[in-house]
């Protein structure tokens, strides 16, 4: 079926009609920020493993907190950001952006004064025009300057401040030290702060943030992200289909359901690939095999990283993989199991293939178990299952 008609939104946000499941996080960012519209100050760490919907569930919360709570949101993504005077420039030039088709920009445009220009090439956007002593004094008087922002701006209650994808960040002492300032600024001000800063990454950076700064341990409120559960894959393959007027099978959504393992990342390059395979909206059994063995290598290409992905396909790991993908799925496996079914010829391989995927990340020690390996990962797993075509029941 066409592209343009399809529900799925392979790597890109995702609207929110489309948006399924998470409703405990949900809650307890929302509920963060109804807390920073009374000065109670929240300040979150959004994290989980790449594509599993961190930035959407951000997304999705500060579209709520809009809409419910009288609140100004802003998402800034600081993907490639590596310094602290960088971060508080992309912020300021986002908290402008974002507001154009909001009923505050105006108050927006009024505080940051004449440093507004004009830009883009139909002059739609706007640059802020900051020097660094602009950036200095903004980091030094962070938090008195978010409070000023926000007196402006009649009947809003609080600032939703996302800083999405800190990854580069996260090792920058300035940066961290910034964040603990901030939060002690808050904590020990007289005067009422109405804001909410939730910062969203990786597991591993959130630690990476900690060993620079150790008292940002106790500060945060952790929300990890989980994959979805089989009936949150489930609703979101039936709504999308749903959606597109198209119908799939209850064996093909089983199907769907395991290959997809709870990772919304691929739920969208799955479907979008099944999408386009059929050829009318009654989605049959084999256009589904046919489109996940598609989606495989999609994903492959886009999502894993290209060593990890050069490595899978190597012909010397074929058996290997083979074996691993022949195991009943649970992203788990110890190396006597895979050795027992290996030949002569495949054995002396299986140590190599292991210590590479662990150097690259694709694979670690299981510590609860003797000779266990798991992938950190399930991208990785489940990649090799799909590229195999490890159908159950065929
Ligand atoms: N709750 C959801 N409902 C529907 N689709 C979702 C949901 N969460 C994520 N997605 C989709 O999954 C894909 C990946 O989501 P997202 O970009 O939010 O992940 P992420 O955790 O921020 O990834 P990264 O670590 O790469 O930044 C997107 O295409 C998004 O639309
Ligand atoms: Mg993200």
């Amino acid at each position: 079926m066409t592209p343009e008609a399809s529900p799925f939104r392979p790597g890109q946000p995702i609207p929110i009609e489309f948006f399924v499941g998470r409703s405990a996080e949900i809650e307890r960012l929302s509920s963060m920020v109804r807390g920073g519209a009374q000065g109670r100050f929240g300040i979150g760490f959004v994290s989980g493993e790449r594509g599993i919907g961190k930035s959407s569930l951000a997304a999705f919360v500060r579209h709520l907190v809009e809409m419910n709570d009288d609140a100004v949101g802003c998402h800034v993504f600081l993907g490639g950001v590596q310094d602290l005077g960088e971060m508080l420039r992309r912020t300021l030039d986002r908290l402008l952006n974002q507001s154009i088709d909001r009923p505050w920009h105006q108050q927006m445009v009024d505080f940051f004064g004449d440093r507004v220009r004009k830009a883009g090439f139909f002059g739609v956007t706007l640059e802020l025009d900051l020097q660094d002593s602009d950036l200095s004094s903004v980091e030094h008087d962070f938090v008195p300057s978010m409070r000023r922002l926000l007196e402006g701006i009649r009947n809003k209650k609080s600032l939703f401040l996302i800083l999405d994808d800190i990854n580069g960040l996260a090792g920058s002492a300035d940066f961290a030290n910034w964040l603990k300032s901030t939060v002690d600024e808050i904590a020990t001000s007289r005067q009422e702060t109405r804001l909410c800063i939730l910062v969203v990454g990786l597991e591993e950076r959130r630690r990476d943030l900690v060993a620079v700064q150790p008292s940002l341990a106790r500060v945060f409120e952790l929300i990890d992200i989980v994959p979805w559960s089989g009936d949150e894959v489930m609703e979101f393959y039936q709504k999308s289909f749903h959606a597109g007027k198209a119908e799939v099978s209850d064996e093909s959504l089983e199907r769907l359901q395991f290959f997809t393992g709870g990772l919304p990342v691929l739920a969208h390059e799955i479907g979008d690939a099944v999408w386009r395979t059929a050829r009318g909206p009654k989605i049959r059994d084999n256009e589904v095999t046919e489109g996940i063995v598609t989606a495989a290598d999609v994903i492959g290409r886009k999502w894993l990283e290209p060593q990890v992905f050069d490595a899978i396909r190597s012909e010397r790991y074929r058996s290997i993989l083979g074996e691993i993908a022949d195991k009943p799925f649970g992203l788990r496996f110890t190396r006597a199991e895979i050795l027992e079914h290996l030949t002569e010829k495949d054995r002396p391989v299986l140590d190599n293939f292991l210590r590479r995927m662990r150097k690259l990340g694709a694979l670690e020690a299981d510590p609860g178990i003797r000779g266990g390996y798991r992938f950190p990962n399930h991208l990785h797993a489940l990649y090799i299952y799909m590229e195999k075509g490890a159908l159950p029941g065929s």
